[in-house]
């Protein structure tokens, strides 16, 4: 029973991380080996603070699609999406030139939403497809996930 939820919260991590060579060859190893060492694998999973402000960054972006989808008040541009650019990352050779310039397009394209609220659908969109466009080439594994922020 442990060993089915350990299994299990392993799995999601690898579906909603990156799915880098290191998490695939840890959920292999899990699949085959006892209680213990699965517990061991969890414990050594520890979130970086890149990774921590992508899942906030992901729930802000739930709840502002919701106020948009209502009609409600945007508000202001979240400051700390700003820390996109010096957050520390699991592997830190991934913060390239590539990464830089998609980081400040997906910054611009969020502050839209804020500074033209009137087309707040379509500068969301935008700015949920520059997620998208990151992802693609740096961390593959949420991309599903990303693709739900979409307004239909
Ligand atoms: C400039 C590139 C880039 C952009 C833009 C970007 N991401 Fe990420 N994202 C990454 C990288 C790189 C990681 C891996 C971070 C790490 O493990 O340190 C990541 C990780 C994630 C994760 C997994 C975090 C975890 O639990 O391990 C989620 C979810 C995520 N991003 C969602 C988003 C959403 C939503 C957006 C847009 C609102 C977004 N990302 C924009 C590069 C980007």
């Amino acid at each position: 029973m442990r060993k089915t939820l350990f299994v299990f919260i392993i799995t999601s991590l690898m579906l909603y991380g990156c799915g880098g060579k290191t998490e695939s060859s840890a959920y292999e190893e899990v699949s085959v080996t006892d209680t213990t060492s699965v517990e061991k694998d969890f414990e050594m999973y520890e979130m970086s603070e890149m990774a921590a402000l992508m899942e906030q960054m992901y729930v802000d972006n739930q709840r502002l699609k919701q106020r948009i989808i209502d009609g409600d008040t945007i508000g202001n541009f979240p400051e700390h999406f700003l820390r996109i650019h010096e957050s520390v990352m699991t592997d830190e050779s991934e913060r390239d030139v590539f990464f830089k310039d998609q980081a400040a397009k997906f910054l611009e394209a969020q502050g839209l939403i804020y500074n033209d609220s009137l087309n707040a659908k379509q500068h969301f969109n935008d700015a949920v497809s520059a997620c998208v466009k990151c992802h693609e080439q740096k961390c593959g594994g949420p991309i599903p996930r990303i693709k739900k922020l979409y307004i239909k």
